[in-house]
């Protein structure tokens, strides 16, 4: 049974031993902070999409973090297209729609987000890009790690989206995780390589530290 206390911003040590307790036996380690919170969303809504299973996978994998992982589904939510009277920066988060306060809601609990991407047409799907610009301060100085697929391992829409959440002051780790369709979705699901769980468990290392850090600019 491991213990986790916190040692300071950034500095978390995980102790497993007799005890939970520095002494004879006992392994310390330094972990991120446990208490963090991701939303791993899925960003395509298409009947017969293959980014659930994709999304499922990368959920998977997260079960071994300390931290706390959810899988959030943009279809779940059948949001509209962009209606709100208020531009979302000055909303303040506050809006008429049920649908945008919704998604409001459940995106402003987390400290940062896995995007699940497709690439559509060279870009970014319109329905994820819908769902960042119904909100603003809800992704204000938090975390992003992307996730994609497509021909191409969907990289142009994964540069596009650097462009995008930079914007909303979204932080978004170097590393990616593209996926070649050809190579990977058989059958219309994901069907990872072996080198997969390793980079995801890299993606997690970025992303945890620098949602922790950006906490403070909140
Ligand atoms: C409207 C549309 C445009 C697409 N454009 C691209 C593209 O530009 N590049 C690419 O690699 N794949 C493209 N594809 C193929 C998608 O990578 C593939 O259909 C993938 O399954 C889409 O993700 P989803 O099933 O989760 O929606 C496109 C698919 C659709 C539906």
């Amino acid at each position: 049974m491991a213990e986790s206390k916190w040692l300071g911003p950034n500095r978390w040590a995980e102790i497993v031993g007799p005890g939970n307790a520095p002494g004879p036996g006992s392994v310390v380690g330094l972990v991120t902070n446990p208490n963090l919170k991701f939303a791993i969303i899925v960003g395509s809504t298409r009947p017969g999409r293959v980014g659930a299973s994709v999304a499922q996978w990368v959920a998977d994998q997260a079960k071994q973090r300390s931290a706390t992982y959810d899988l959030v589904d943009l279809a779940d939510f059948d949001l509209d297209l962009l209606n709100e009277p208020t531009v979302p920066g000055a909303a303040g988060g506050v809006y008429e729609n049920p649908k945008t306060t919704r998604w409001s809601q459940t995106i402003e609990q987390y400290d940062g987000y896995v995007f699940v991407t497709p690439e559509y047409n060279h870009g970014v799907p319109a329905a994820l890009k819908n769902a960042v610009d119904v909100l603003y301060p809800e992704w204000r100085n938090k975390a992003a790690a992307l996730v994609s697929y497509g021909a191409d391992g969907g990289v142009r829409a994964v540069e596009q989206w650097r462009q995008i959440l930079a914007n909303v002051v979204l932080h978004v780790t170097r590393g990616q995780m593209s996926i070649r369709t050809y190579d990977e979705i058989l059958e219309g699901s994901f069907e990872p390589a072996q080198r997969r769980p390793e980079q995801i468990a890299a993606l997690f290392d970025q992303l945890e530290p620098l949602a922790d850090a950006v906490k403070i600019l909140r």
